[in-house]
Protein backbone atom coordinates (compact mmCIF):
# COMPACT_ATOMS: atom_id res chain seq x y z
CA UNK A 1 0.00 0.00 0.00
CA UNK A 2 1.40 3.47 -1.13
CA UNK A 3 2.56 5.58 2.61
CA UNK A 4 0.35 8.77 2.52
CA UNK A 5 2.23 11.39 4.14
CA UNK A 6 0.15 14.73 5.85
CA UNK A 7 0.47 17.58 7.82
CA UNK A 8 1.45 15.87 11.05
CA UNK A 9 4.59 14.57 9.67
CA UNK A 10 5.07 17.93 7.84
CA UNK A 11 4.78 19.96 11.26
CA UNK A 12 7.38 17.85 13.46
CA UNK A 13 10.20 18.00 10.81
CA UNK A 14 9.46 21.51 10.40
CA UNK A 15 9.30 22.53 14.15
CA UNK A 16 12.63 19.83 14.44
CA UNK A 17 14.42 22.02 11.76
CA UNK A 18 13.92 25.04 13.87
CA UNK A 19 14.97 23.56 17.28
CA UNK A 20 17.14 20.69 16.55
CA UNK A 21 21.17 20.36 15.96
CA UNK A 22 21.65 18.50 12.45
CA UNK A 23 22.71 14.78 12.42
CA UNK A 24 22.17 12.18 9.99
CA UNK A 25 18.68 11.93 9.01
CA UNK A 26 17.74 10.05 5.98
CA UNK A 27 16.07 12.14 3.23
CA UNK A 28 12.51 10.53 3.32
CA UNK A 29 10.15 11.72 5.73
CA UNK A 30 9.73 8.89 8.73
CA UNK A 31 8.13 10.16 12.09
CA UNK A 32 7.79 6.56 14.00
CA UNK A 33 5.53 6.53 16.54
CA UNK A 34 4.87 2.69 17.36
CA UNK A 35 6.53 -0.96 16.23
CA UNK A 36 5.96 -4.67 16.81
CA UNK A 37 7.91 -7.16 15.67
CA UNK A 38 8.62 -6.96 11.76
CA UNK A 39 6.18 -3.37 11.52
CA UNK A 40 7.12 -0.26 12.50
CA UNK A 41 3.76 2.59 12.02
CA UNK A 42 4.41 6.14 12.04
CA UNK A 43 2.22 8.94 12.97
CA UNK A 44 0.41 9.03 9.81
CA UNK A 45 -0.96 5.26 10.76
CA UNK A 46 1.41 4.27 7.65
CA UNK A 47 2.92 0.87 7.80
CA UNK A 48 6.08 -0.19 7.15
CA UNK A 49 8.59 -3.64 6.90
CA UNK A 50 11.34 -2.71 8.98
CA UNK A 51 14.82 -3.81 6.98
CA UNK A 52 16.78 -1.26 9.13
CA UNK A 53 16.41 -2.75 13.21
CA UNK A 54 17.03 0.99 13.55
CA UNK A 55 20.11 0.78 12.98
CA UNK A 56 21.22 -2.64 14.16
CA UNK A 57 19.18 -2.09 17.81
CA UNK A 58 16.07 -4.04 16.87
CA UNK A 59 18.17 -7.72 16.35
CA UNK A 60 14.81 -9.38 18.20
CA UNK A 61 12.10 -7.35 16.10
CA UNK A 62 10.67 -3.43 16.87
CA UNK A 63 10.53 -2.59 20.44
CA UNK A 64 11.91 -6.02 21.12
CA UNK A 65 9.38 -8.14 23.38
CA UNK A 66 6.77 -8.51 25.59
CA UNK A 67 9.40 -10.17 27.80
CA UNK A 68 12.01 -7.37 27.62
CA UNK A 69 9.37 -4.29 28.48
CA UNK A 70 7.97 -5.93 31.33
CA UNK A 71 11.09 -6.56 32.49
CA UNK A 72 12.35 -3.33 31.78
CA UNK A 73 8.57 -1.74 33.50
CA UNK A 74 9.16 -3.80 36.18
CA UNK A 75 12.65 -2.86 37.45
CA UNK A 76 11.19 1.05 36.74
CA UNK A 77 9.12 0.65 39.71
CA UNK A 78 11.84 -1.01 41.80
CA UNK A 79 14.78 1.29 41.52
CA UNK A 80 16.12 2.74 38.14
CA UNK A 81 19.68 3.87 39.16
CA UNK A 82 21.84 2.45 41.66
CA UNK A 83 24.93 4.12 40.73
CA UNK A 84 26.50 0.94 39.62
CA UNK A 85 30.23 2.06 39.22
CA UNK A 86 30.08 3.26 42.80
CA UNK A 87 27.77 0.77 44.52
CA UNK A 88 27.72 -2.86 44.45
CA UNK A 89 24.46 -4.37 42.89
CA UNK A 90 23.95 -7.82 41.95
CA UNK A 91 22.05 -7.65 38.87
CA UNK A 92 24.65 -6.09 36.37
CA UNK A 93 26.93 -8.26 38.17
CA UNK A 94 24.36 -11.54 37.13
CA UNK A 95 24.27 -9.92 33.54
CA UNK A 96 27.91 -9.91 33.26
CA UNK A 97 28.21 -13.38 34.21
CA UNK A 98 25.58 -14.31 31.33
CA UNK A 99 27.57 -12.20 28.91
CA UNK A 100 30.50 -13.72 29.45
CA UNK A 101 28.86 -17.47 28.79
CA UNK A 102 28.36 -15.87 25.23
CA UNK A 103 32.38 -15.21 24.83
CA UNK A 104 34.68 -17.21 23.75
CA UNK A 105 36.79 -19.14 26.01
CA UNK A 106 39.37 -16.97 28.42
CA UNK A 107 36.67 -13.73 28.65
CA UNK A 108 36.76 -12.56 32.08
CA UNK A 109 35.80 -8.69 32.97
CA UNK A 110 33.43 -6.25 31.75
CA UNK A 111 32.68 -2.93 31.78
CA UNK A 112 29.24 -1.07 31.06
CA UNK A 113 28.80 1.76 29.80
CA UNK A 114 25.75 3.51 27.27
CA UNK A 115 26.61 3.76 23.72
CA UNK A 116 28.68 2.17 21.26
CA UNK A 117 31.62 4.96 21.20
CA UNK A 118 31.47 4.60 24.69
CA UNK A 119 32.25 0.98 24.69
CA UNK A 120 34.94 1.74 22.36
CA UNK A 121 36.51 4.49 24.26
CA UNK A 122 36.91 2.34 27.34
CA UNK A 123 38.44 -0.64 25.25
CA UNK A 124 40.99 2.65 23.97
CA UNK A 125 41.88 3.18 27.81
CA UNK A 126 42.16 -0.25 28.62
CA UNK A 127 44.55 -1.14 25.83
CA UNK A 128 46.66 1.74 26.89
CA UNK A 129 46.16 0.36 30.53
CA UNK A 130 47.16 -2.82 29.76
CA UNK A 131 50.22 -2.77 27.54
CA UNK A 132 51.42 0.30 28.22
CA UNK A 133 51.74 1.33 25.22
CA UNK A 134 49.70 4.60 23.79
CA UNK A 135 49.39 4.48 19.86
CA UNK A 136 46.32 2.43 17.81
CA UNK A 137 46.45 1.53 14.80
CA UNK A 138 42.57 1.37 13.02
CA UNK A 139 40.97 0.89 9.60
CA UNK A 140 40.05 3.04 6.64
CA UNK A 141 36.50 2.90 5.80
CA UNK A 142 36.01 1.97 9.50
CA UNK A 143 33.58 3.04 12.16
CA UNK A 144 33.98 3.29 15.84
CA UNK A 145 31.69 6.66 17.08
CA UNK A 146 32.04 10.08 16.91
CA UNK A 147 33.64 11.32 20.32
CA UNK A 148 37.20 12.09 21.00
CA UNK A 149 38.79 9.05 20.85
CA UNK A 150 36.86 6.72 19.39
CA UNK A 151 36.61 9.45 16.71
CA UNK A 152 39.92 9.49 15.72
CA UNK A 153 40.08 5.72 14.81
CA UNK A 154 36.57 6.49 12.73
CA UNK A 155 37.59 6.36 8.76
CA UNK A 156 34.82 6.35 6.98
CA UNK A 157 33.18 9.86 5.89
CA UNK A 158 36.06 13.29 5.98
CA UNK A 159 32.83 14.72 7.02
CA UNK A 160 32.59 13.10 10.17
CA UNK A 161 36.35 13.86 11.58
CA UNK A 162 36.31 17.83 9.41
CA UNK A 163 36.80 20.51 12.54
CA UNK A 164 37.89 18.03 15.56
CA UNK A 165 41.41 16.81 14.97
CA UNK A 166 43.47 16.63 15.71
CA UNK A 167 43.70 13.14 16.16
CA UNK A 168 47.32 12.06 18.19
CA UNK A 169 48.45 8.59 18.23
CA UNK A 170 46.32 6.48 15.73
CA UNK A 171 47.31 5.42 12.20
CA UNK A 172 45.04 3.78 9.81
CA UNK A 173 45.58 0.95 7.63
CA UNK A 174 43.96 -0.32 4.39
CA UNK A 175 40.88 -2.53 5.17
CA UNK A 176 40.30 -5.83 2.94
CA UNK A 177 37.21 -3.66 0.46
CA UNK A 178 37.98 -6.25 -1.98
CA UNK A 179 35.16 -4.94 -4.32
CA UNK A 180 37.15 -1.83 -4.35
CA UNK A 181 40.55 -3.01 -3.83
CA UNK A 182 42.73 -0.38 -2.11
CA UNK A 183 45.50 -2.17 -3.72
CA UNK A 184 44.34 -2.33 -7.54
CA UNK A 185 44.77 -6.18 -6.78
CA UNK A 186 42.51 -9.11 -7.29
CA UNK A 187 41.73 -11.55 -4.21
CA UNK A 188 42.33 -14.26 -3.83
CA UNK A 189 45.90 -13.74 -6.12
CA UNK A 190 46.31 -10.78 -4.09
CA UNK A 191 47.46 -12.74 -1.34
CA UNK A 192 45.56 -10.26 1.18
CA UNK A 193 48.76 -7.93 0.26
CA UNK A 194 46.73 -5.24 1.98
CA UNK A 195 46.68 -6.98 5.24
CA UNK A 196 51.05 -6.60 5.25
CA UNK A 197 50.86 -2.86 4.42
CA UNK A 198 50.53 -2.78 8.73
CA UNK A 199 54.06 -4.47 9.10
CA UNK A 200 55.55 -3.62 5.44
CA UNK A 201 54.70 0.44 5.61
CA UNK A 202 53.75 1.49 8.89
CA UNK A 203 55.54 -0.34 11.48
CA UNK A 204 58.94 0.10 9.38
CA UNK A 205 58.17 3.44 8.51
CA UNK A 206 56.08 5.43 10.81
CA UNK A 207 55.05 3.85 14.29
CA UNK A 208 57.54 2.00 16.22
CA UNK A 209 56.11 -1.58 16.55
CA UNK A 210 56.07 -1.26 20.27
CA UNK A 211 54.34 1.43 20.95
CA UNK A 212 51.53 -0.33 19.57
CA UNK A 213 48.48 -0.80 22.29
CA UNK A 214 46.29 -1.99 19.79
CA UNK A 215 44.87 -2.87 16.28
CA UNK A 216 41.12 -1.76 16.24
CA UNK A 217 38.99 -3.60 13.58
CA UNK A 218 35.11 -3.98 12.95
CA UNK A 219 34.91 -7.73 12.00
CA UNK A 220 32.59 -6.65 9.47
CA UNK A 221 32.76 -2.67 8.48
CA UNK A 222 29.48 -1.47 9.09
CA UNK A 223 28.90 2.16 8.44
CA UNK A 224 31.64 1.67 5.91
CA UNK A 225 29.42 0.09 3.32
CA UNK A 226 28.73 -3.49 4.80
CA UNK A 227 32.57 -4.53 3.72
CA UNK A 228 32.99 -8.39 4.42
CA UNK A 229 36.62 -8.86 5.05
CA UNK A 230 38.10 -12.51 3.28
CA UNK A 231 39.01 -14.89 6.40
CA UNK A 232 42.72 -14.58 5.87
CA UNK A 233 42.36 -10.81 6.21
CA UNK A 234 41.16 -11.13 9.94
CA UNK A 235 43.33 -13.64 10.72
CA UNK A 236 46.89 -12.19 9.36
CA UNK A 237 45.65 -8.60 11.08
CA UNK A 238 45.35 -11.20 14.16
CA UNK A 239 49.16 -12.44 13.23
CA UNK A 240 50.34 -9.32 13.46
CA UNK A 241 48.65 -8.02 16.90
CA UNK A 242 50.33 -10.78 18.16
CA UNK A 243 53.56 -10.58 16.40
CA UNK A 244 54.19 -7.21 18.02
CA UNK A 245 52.84 -7.81 21.75
CA UNK A 246 49.14 -5.50 20.58
CA UNK A 247 45.99 -6.14 21.66
CA UNK A 248 43.27 -6.70 18.78
CA UNK A 249 39.80 -4.80 19.58
CA UNK A 250 36.82 -6.36 18.13
CA UNK A 251 34.25 -3.70 17.77
CA UNK A 252 30.94 -6.02 17.43
CA UNK A 253 28.76 -3.12 18.14
CA UNK A 254 27.10 -3.20 14.89
CA UNK A 255 28.40 -6.82 13.96
CA UNK A 256 27.53 -8.61 17.05
CA UNK A 257 24.23 -10.06 18.77
CA UNK A 258 24.23 -12.80 16.47
CA UNK A 259 23.79 -10.64 13.18
CA UNK A 260 25.69 -12.86 11.34
CA UNK A 261 24.18 -16.09 13.06
CA UNK A 262 27.00 -16.15 15.35
CA UNK A 263 26.78 -14.17 19.01
CA UNK A 264 30.25 -12.54 17.79
CA UNK A 265 30.77 -12.09 14.01
CA UNK A 266 34.44 -12.68 14.85
CA UNK A 267 33.65 -16.54 15.21
CA UNK A 268 33.31 -16.26 11.38
CA UNK A 269 36.68 -15.52 10.95
CA UNK A 270 37.87 -18.72 13.46
CA UNK A 271 39.94 -15.82 15.33
CA UNK A 272 39.36 -14.61 18.89
CA UNK A 273 40.07 -10.59 19.57
CA UNK A 274 41.62 -9.74 23.49
CA UNK A 275 38.98 -6.85 23.93
CA UNK A 276 35.60 -7.13 22.26
CA UNK A 277 32.93 -3.94 22.27
CA UNK A 278 29.27 -4.08 22.06
CA UNK A 279 26.39 -1.94 22.02
CA UNK A 280 23.12 -1.41 19.79
CA UNK A 281 20.81 -4.98 19.96
CA UNK A 282 22.99 -5.71 23.69
CA UNK A 283 20.21 -3.09 25.33
CA UNK A 284 17.59 -4.71 24.22
CA UNK A 285 16.17 -1.18 22.94
CA UNK A 286 17.67 0.91 25.89
CA UNK A 287 21.01 2.53 25.92
CA UNK A 288 23.33 -0.26 26.62
CA UNK A 289 26.88 -0.94 26.04
CA UNK A 290 29.71 -3.49 27.31
CA UNK A 291 33.45 -3.55 26.62
CA UNK A 292 34.75 -7.10 27.30
CA UNK A 293 38.02 -8.12 27.88
CA UNK A 294 40.05 -11.46 28.15
CA UNK A 295 40.91 -12.65 31.84
CA UNK A 296 44.72 -12.84 31.52
CA UNK A 297 44.91 -9.22 31.02
CA UNK A 298 44.19 -8.48 34.58
CA UNK A 299 42.34 -5.34 35.61
CA UNK A 300 42.90 -1.52 35.39
CA UNK A 301 43.76 0.84 38.80
CA UNK A 302 40.90 1.82 40.86
CA UNK A 303 39.85 4.90 39.85
CA UNK A 304 41.46 4.62 35.92
CA UNK A 305 38.01 4.14 34.39
CA UNK A 306 34.19 4.75 35.60
CA UNK A 307 30.87 6.69 34.05
CA UNK A 308 27.39 7.63 35.48
CA UNK A 309 25.04 5.50 33.97
CA UNK A 310 26.96 1.87 33.05
CA UNK A 311 25.09 -0.42 34.55
CA UNK A 312 22.05 1.58 34.75
CA UNK A 313 19.68 -0.98 36.24
CA UNK A 314 16.44 -0.64 33.64
CA UNK A 315 19.26 -0.84 30.81
CA UNK A 316 20.27 -3.97 32.64
CA UNK A 317 16.81 -5.42 33.05
CA UNK A 318 15.76 -5.00 29.85
CA UNK A 319 19.98 -6.70 28.28
CA UNK A 320 19.43 -9.36 30.70
CA UNK A 321 15.80 -10.26 29.29
CA UNK A 322 16.76 -9.66 25.32
CA UNK A 323 20.09 -12.02 26.00
CA UNK A 324 17.81 -14.49 28.05
CA UNK A 325 15.66 -14.87 24.65
CA UNK A 326 19.02 -15.53 22.86
CA UNK A 327 19.94 -17.90 24.75
CA UNK A 328 16.86 -19.94 25.17
CA UNK A 329 16.16 -19.63 21.10
CA UNK A 330 20.15 -19.92 19.94
CA UNK A 331 19.57 -22.70 18.03
CA UNK A 332 16.47 -21.79 16.11
CA UNK A 333 17.81 -18.85 15.46
CA UNK A 334 20.92 -19.41 14.73
CA UNK A 335 19.44 -21.98 11.52
CA UNK A 336 16.43 -19.46 10.74
CA UNK A 337 19.18 -16.53 10.47
CA UNK A 338 21.14 -18.94 7.97
CA UNK A 339 17.63 -19.79 6.35
CA UNK A 340 16.55 -16.17 5.70
CA UNK A 341 19.97 -15.16 4.81
CA UNK A 342 20.46 -17.82 1.81
CA UNK A 343 16.73 -16.64 0.85
CA UNK A 344 18.05 -13.19 0.44
CA UNK A 345 21.63 -13.60 -0.72
CA UNK A 346 20.12 -15.65 -3.56
CA UNK A 347 17.38 -13.45 -4.83
CA UNK A 348 19.86 -10.27 -4.22
CA UNK A 349 22.21 -11.99 -6.44
CA UNK A 350 19.48 -12.96 -8.81
CA UNK A 351 19.48 -8.83 -8.80
CA UNK A 352 22.96 -8.08 -9.54
CA UNK A 353 22.69 -10.21 -12.78
CA UNK A 354 19.65 -9.02 -13.37
CA UNK A 355 20.21 -5.10 -13.00
CA UNK A 356 22.91 -2.87 -14.32
CA UNK A 357 23.27 -1.09 -11.09
CA UNK A 358 23.29 -3.56 -8.61
CA UNK A 359 27.47 -4.08 -8.31
CA UNK A 360 27.83 -6.13 -5.20
CA UNK A 361 26.12 -8.43 -2.71
CA UNK A 362 27.96 -9.09 -0.02
CA UNK A 363 27.14 -10.18 3.84
CA UNK A 364 26.74 -12.61 6.57
CA UNK A 365 23.63 -13.79 7.83
CA UNK A 366 21.50 -11.00 7.92
CA UNK A 367 23.97 -8.26 7.64
CA UNK A 368 23.76 -7.98 4.16
CA UNK A 369 24.89 -5.09 1.97
CA UNK A 370 23.90 -4.06 -2.04
CA UNK A 371 26.35 -2.12 -3.25
CA UNK A 372 24.96 0.41 -6.58
CA UNK A 373 27.21 1.69 -9.10
CA UNK A 374 26.67 4.06 -12.42
CA UNK A 375 28.60 1.14 -14.33
CA UNK A 376 29.63 -2.16 -13.41
CA UNK A 377 32.99 -1.53 -14.94
CA UNK A 378 33.74 1.99 -13.38
CA UNK A 379 32.04 0.73 -10.37
CA UNK A 380 31.39 4.59 -9.95
CA UNK A 381 29.54 5.15 -7.14
CA UNK A 382 25.77 5.63 -7.51
CA UNK A 383 24.98 7.56 -4.52
CA UNK A 384 21.76 9.66 -5.77
CA UNK A 385 19.92 6.21 -7.29
CA UNK A 386 21.00 4.98 -3.47
CA UNK A 387 18.70 8.05 -2.42
CA UNK A 388 15.82 7.06 -5.08
CA UNK A 389 15.40 3.84 -4.07
CA UNK A 390 15.43 4.19 -0.40
CA UNK A 391 12.83 6.64 -0.97
CA UNK A 392 10.60 4.75 -3.43
CA UNK A 393 10.95 1.80 -0.93
CA UNK A 394 9.48 4.14 1.70
CA UNK A 395 6.96 5.05 -0.42
CA UNK A 396 6.24 1.39 -0.64
CA UNK A 397 6.37 0.85 2.84
CA UNK A 398 9.65 -0.42 3.50
CA UNK A 399 12.73 0.84 5.49
CA UNK A 400 16.11 0.54 4.25
CA UNK A 401 19.53 2.49 5.39
CA UNK A 402 22.39 3.70 3.28
CA UNK A 403 25.89 3.07 4.34
CA UNK A 404 29.15 3.50 2.86
CA UNK A 405 29.60 5.23 -0.33
CA UNK A 406 26.49 3.63 -2.44
CA UNK A 407 25.40 0.78 -0.56
CA UNK A 408 21.69 -0.45 0.81
CA UNK A 409 22.25 -2.24 4.12
CA UNK A 410 19.62 -4.89 4.66
CA UNK A 411 19.20 -5.79 8.33
CA UNK A 412 15.96 -7.07 9.17
CA UNK A 413 15.11 -8.76 13.06
CA UNK A 414 16.93 -12.04 13.41
CA UNK A 415 13.43 -13.47 13.54
CA UNK A 416 11.27 -11.85 11.15
CA UNK A 417 8.64 -13.56 9.21
CA UNK A 418 9.38 -14.99 5.89
CA UNK A 419 6.46 -13.76 4.47
CA UNK A 420 7.90 -10.24 5.50
CA UNK A 421 11.24 -10.78 4.02
CA UNK A 422 9.77 -11.77 0.74
CA UNK A 423 7.76 -8.54 0.58
CA UNK A 424 10.29 -7.26 1.65
CA UNK A 425 12.22 -7.52 -1.17
CA UNK A 426 10.05 -7.76 -3.74
CA UNK A 427 9.27 -3.90 -2.54
CA UNK A 428 13.34 -3.76 -2.79
CA UNK A 429 13.05 -5.20 -6.33
CA UNK A 430 10.72 -3.01 -7.47
CA UNK A 431 12.52 0.24 -6.51
CA UNK A 432 16.12 -1.22 -8.13
CA UNK A 433 14.34 -1.85 -11.33
CA UNK A 434 12.23 1.45 -11.36
CA UNK A 435 15.53 3.58 -10.79
CA UNK A 436 17.46 1.25 -12.86
CA UNK A 437 15.31 1.81 -15.86
CA UNK A 438 16.31 5.55 -15.10
C1 LIG B 1 30.74 -0.53 14.53
C2 LIG B 1 30.27 0.65 15.32
N1 LIG B 1 30.99 1.07 16.36
C3 LIG B 1 30.59 2.12 17.11
C4 LIG B 1 29.44 2.81 16.82
C5 LIG B 1 29.03 3.96 17.67
O1 LIG B 1 27.94 3.61 18.44
P1 LIG B 1 27.05 4.74 19.15
O2 LIG B 1 26.36 5.50 18.08
O3 LIG B 1 26.13 3.97 20.04
O4 LIG B 1 28.01 5.60 19.91
C6 LIG B 1 28.65 2.41 15.73
C7 LIG B 1 27.42 3.13 15.38
O5 LIG B 1 26.86 3.02 14.34
C8 LIG B 1 29.09 1.30 14.96
O6 LIG B 1 28.38 0.87 13.91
Amino acid sequence: MAVKIGDKTRSVIKRDSKVMINTTRESYPFVPDRGDGDFVYDIEGNRFIDFSTFISVYNIGVNANKEVRDAAKKQIDLLMHSAFTDYYNEKPVAFAEKLISFMPKGFGRVFFSNSGTEANEAAIKFAKLFTDRSHIIAFYGAFHGRTGGSLGLTASKAIQRKHFGPFPNVTHAPYAYCYRCPLKLEYPSCGIACADVIKKEILSKAVPENEVAAIFMEPIQGEGGYIVPPKEFVKKIRKTADDIGALLVADEVQSGYMRTGKFLAMENFGVDADIYTMAKSLGGGLPFAATVTRSSLGNIPKGAHANTFGGNLVAVAAANASLEYLRRNMKGLASGIMKRSSYMMRRLNEMKDKYDIVGDVRGIGLMIGVEFVKDKKTKEPAAEQVEKILLECFNKGLLLLPSGMSTIRIIPALNAGMDNIEKGLDIFEEAVAKISRG
